[in-house]
């Protein structure tokens, strides 16, 4: 059975207890989430502690953006896998594509940040999507599909049990524009697809494939209503809990 997931992805906002209040306040809220659902929250590494301690009773699990691509030694300003699974991440987020774009996250990178998670037992959310111009020029399927072939084909169909896919069309993303139900489910079926001709069908058909990119409580319901959308990475809404708990609550 696919796992629903929605996942808030605070990027860089909240100071500490800006993001505490903000922890305790899902907490509070959570009761009518349904049972099915899992919700994930990655704040900024210098709250994962302090959040982590927040939602440790919960059914809140913990994520980070990121992680380093080594292991461990002179890697000034890194956090490594070791590091965010000592204060108690389930998740990171792997491969945003504000990482790719404004911090030269390549693939080579991604891969080895990925098996660095997978050795310190933590799920990756690895994330994919295009820009405007691959969209408008038809080439959406050729761009996810590679970002999906350069980093995800390099592992195990049994790895990919610890694996949680997001797609995010970059032109969707803090724009206020979202990509339609039925271009969301296309592609979406497109990538279990993908997955399925390399890992095999009862692999793909297993995974959890997000959506991501101005998703709001107005739109998740039709969104999630997708036989290929099994939740959604949530940016701006995630911000505000009552936001982030109704986009919870829309399945
Ligand atoms: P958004 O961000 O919901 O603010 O569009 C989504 C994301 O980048 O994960």
């Amino acid at each position: 059975m696919r796992k629903k997931i929605v996942a808030g992805n605070w990027k860089m906002n909240t100071t500490v207890p800006e993001g505490k209040e903000l922890a305790s306040a899902l907490v509070s809220k959570f009761a009518g989430v349904p049972e099915d659902v899992t919700l994930v929250i990655a704040p900024p590494f210098t709250h994962l502690d302090s959040v982590g301690e927040i939602i440790k009773d919960s059914k809140i699990c913990l994520s980070s953006q990121n992680c380093a691509d080594q292991e461990k030694g002179a890697y000034t300003g890194e956090v490594s896998a070791a590091m965010l699974k000592s204060v108690g991440c389930e998740y990171v987020i792997l491969g945003h594509s504000e990482r790719r774009e404004y911090y030269g996250e390549t693939s080579a990178k991604l891969v080895e940040k990925t098996k660095l998670a997978f050795a310190n037992g933590m799920k990756v959310i690895f994330c994919c999507g295009e820009n405007l111009e691959d969209r408008e020029a038809g080439k959406h399927f050729d761009v996810v599909g590679k970002e999906i072939k350069d980093v995800l084909f390099q592992f195990t169909a049994a790895d990919m049990a610890n694996v949680v896919v997001a797609y995010e069309p970059i032109w969707a993303i803090g724009t206020g524009k979202t990509a339609s139900s039925a271009q969301a489910e296309e592609i979406h079926a497109f990538i279990r697809k993908t997955l399925a001709d390399q890992f095999g069908k009862e692999v793909a058909e297993d995974m959890t494939i997000l959506y991501g990119g101005s998703c709001k409580p107005a739109n998740a319901k039709e969104l999630f209503a997708q036989p290929d959308i099994d939740g959604g990475l949530i940016g701006g809404a995630a911000l505000k809990a009552d936001d982030f708990i109704a986009i919870a609550q829309s399945y």
